[in-house]
């Protein structure tokens, strides 16, 4: 049956959402016991043994509805901002989805980056506003002055990723508040900090707190990467309490699980944990860069915890032959761009088996093409 007359106008114009394969896919489609996931951004250790407990303990309590109290308490004390500042979600993509339901209406538009994570679009076609992109930076980054030339009277938001999801590349910090300082005041500044604890932790904690200074600023993380919870779907937003208050009316009963809130409070605890995925990151990642760079692929490293590399016309063999060995990148079509793959920093033996197989990939595909230094 078409459903398309039936659904609302606006979703007609949007495409689904597809998340990297899975290691279920994975093992189901090619039976394979042995699969790789380098596709999804998530951390390479699993959650540390205090967060287990934690879940554990939960878990006997999940015939009642949860109580998120203690993990916003905590979030308060951890971040420094007041608990009526944070705003807790299923993920941190489920609210900046909410942001945008809530404050983006037809008449308006939406400032995104060109290469901007290419979940955004989707939120803004669906409340029926328009999308503005403007020309990426160098590296995929954010170019501010191209960022403000696209505002206009019906910009409603600036929704920008920093460090980003294709390349990891973050606005400094003399850049973003540049650019916090010139965004005009009708404007709503939506800052998608997914992958901050990778970048310096000086910032981090900084960029947490300016939505206190510039209540028009929105700061999204995420329990997702360097917490290594994403199974857990948990974020939280550090808003204006006004607009906390406003988002809480677009928000469905109990958008946060039990057991998810019952982990992240434990994982706030065991920063150790924390501080050593970001420690194996950083160093999976230098690895990863010097591997690639030694076969002479040209490679994107940023500040998160995938790097992007640029196979030219040899991609799609390199995925599909990579895939056929159990080991999952991304193809990144979603961002027009179908000579890269982004890969996430696994464990260290993950990596290994992962350069070993692009190397006896390399010559069959013919992998090595023209670098722009080599031009
Ligand atoms: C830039 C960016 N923002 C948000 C998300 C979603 O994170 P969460 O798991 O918190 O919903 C991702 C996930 O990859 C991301 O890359």
């Amino acid at each position: 049956m078409d459903w398309s007359p039936f659904v609302a106008a606006p979703l007609r114009s949007i495409a689904p959402y597809r998340p990297g394969i899975t290691e279920e896919k994975l093992r189901r489609d090619l039976g394979l016991s042995e699969i790789f996931k380098f596709s999804s951004n998530e951390a390479p250790l699993s959650p540390s043994p205090l967060v287990m407990k934690a879940m554990r303990d939960a878990l006997g309590q999940s015939h009642r509805y949860p109580d998120t109290q203690d993990l916003v308490d905590r979030l308060s004390r951890h971040q420094r901002v007041p608990a009526s500042h944070l705003l807790l979600g299923n993920g941190s993509i489920d609210l900046i989805a909410s942001l945008v339901r809530a404050c983006v209406s037809p008449e308006h538009n939406v400032v995104l980056s060109e290469f901007g994570y290419c979940a955004y679009p989707a939120f803004v076609k669906e409340q029926g506003a328009t999308v503005k992109l403007a020309a990426s930076g160098r590296h995929f980054g954010h170019d501010v002055d191209a960022l403000l030339a696209q505002v206009d009277a019906r910009t409603r938001m600036m929704l920008i990723d920093s460090p980003t999801n294709l390349s990891g590349h973050a606005l400094d910090p003399a850049r973003l508040m540049d650019l916090v300082e010139r965004v005009p005041a009708h404007v709503l500044l939506v800052l998608d900090e997914a992958y901050a604890e990778f970048a310096s932790d000086d910032e981090s904690a900084f960029n947490a707190q300016l939505p206190l200074v510039h209540p028009r600023v929105v700061v999204t993380r995420t329990f997702s990467k360097a917490y290594g919870l994403a199974g857990l779907r948990i974020g939280y937003a550090v808003a204006d309490a006004g607009l906390i208050d406003w988002l809480n009316r677009v928000r469905p009963p109990f958008p946060v699980n039990r057991i998810g809130a019952a982990g992240a409070a434990a994982a706030l605890d065991d920063r150790a944990h924390m501080e050593c995925i970001v420690a194996r990151v950083r160093e999976g990642r230098r690895t990863l860069v010097d591997a690639l760079g030694a076969m002479k692929i040209p490679v994107t490293d940023g500040r998160a915890n995938f790097v992007l590399a640029d196979f030219g016309p040899a991609a799609p063999a390199v995925y599909e032959g990579l895939l056929a060995r159990g080991l999952i990148t991304r193809a990144m079509h979603a961002y027009r761009l179908p000579g890269h793959l982004r890969i996430s920093v696994g464990t260290a033996d993950e990596i290994g088996r992962l350069v070993a197989a692009i190397g006896e990939l390399k010559q069959p595909v013919n992998l090595t093409h023209t670098t722009e230094e080599d031009a």
